[in-house]
C-alpha cells in the first residue's frame, strides 16, 4: 500500500459486477486475514471483501489491539489501532475503487470489538457491521451521531468471555448514539456458530443494498 495510510497486511476479494456492497472482515485473535474469507459469501454473496490482519502480536497471535489481561483493553491503543484501520479502510477504497459509504464490517471477537471502536471512534469507516461475541470496547469521553446506522450483535448463551451485560452495555451505548441495534442470542459459546451466520443473513437482507 502506498501513501501514508498503515499498511496492514490483507486479502482483498472484489465484488461481482453489479454489487456496490463490500464487508470488512475482522478476524479474532489468533487469527489472520484468511479467516472469515469464507463467511463473507456465506452472508452477502457478491459483495467485495477487505479482510486485513491484526497488527498487534500477543505471544505470536494477531490482534487488532492490545489487551491487559482477558477482557481489560488498553484505551489508548484501542483508539490509536481504530485510527489506523480506519485509515487503511479509507486508502484501501481508494485503491480498490470501493465505496467507502457502503462498508458493512463484519467482526469476531477481537475484531467484534475494533469494529465495535470504529463505530463508537471513527463512524465514518463503517455503514452497518455485524459484531460476533462483542464486548464492550472503551467507553468514549462523547458518544458519536450514529443515527442510520444498523448493528447486528450476535453473542453466545454460555460464552464464558462475553457476558451478557457486556453485550447488553454495548447494545444500548450504540442505540443511546443513534444506531439501529438488533441484539440476537444463540445456544453457542464464544465459537461461531451457523445460528450466527443466519442471523447475519437475514439482518443483512433486510438492509438497503
Ligand atoms: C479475545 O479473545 O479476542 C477476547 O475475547 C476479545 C478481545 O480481547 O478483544
Amino acid at each position: 500500500m502506498t501513501g501514508s495510510a498503515p499498511d496492514f497486511a490483507h486479502r482483498w476479494v472484489p465484488p461481482a459486477p453489479g454489487e456496490e456492497r463490500t464487508l470488512l472482515l475482522l478476524h479474532g485473535t489468533g487469527g489472520n486475514e484468511d479467516d472469515l474469507l469464507p463467511l463473507g459469501p456465506a452472508i452477502a454473496p457478491g459483495a467485495g471483501q477487505l479482510s486485513p490482519r491484526g497488527r498487534v502480536l500477543e505471544r505470536g497471535m494477531p490482534r487488532f489491539f492490545r489487551r491487559l489481561a482477558e477482557g481489560v483493553f488498553d484505551e489508548a491503543d484501542v483508539v490509536r489501532r481504530a485510527g489506523e484501520l480506519a485509515d487503511f479502510v479509507a486508502h484501501a477504497a481508494g485503491r480498490y475503487g470501493f465505496d467507502p459509504t457502503r462498508v458493512t464490517a463484519v467482526g469476531f471477537s477481537n475484531g467484534a470489538n475494533i469494529a465495535a471502536a470504529l463505530l463508537l471512534l471513527r463512524p465514518e469507516t463503517l455503514a452497518a457491521a455485524a459484531l460476533f461475541r462483542a464486548m464492550v470496547p472503551l467507553r468514549p469521553a462523547q458518544l458519536p451521531v450514529l443515527r442510520g446506522r444498523r448493528v447486528l450483535i450476535s453473542e453466545g448463551r454460555t460464552d464464558p468471555i462475553v457476558a451478557a451485560a457486556e453485550a447488553e452495555s454495548l447494545a444500548s451505548m450504540l442505540r443511546g448514539a443513534g444506531a439501529e441495534v438488533t441484539l440476537a442470542w444463540q445456544d453457542a459459546g464464544h465459537g461461531l456458530v451457523g445460528a450466527d451466520v443466519d442471523a447475519a443473513r437475514a439482518w443483512l437482507g433486510t438492509a438497503a443494498r
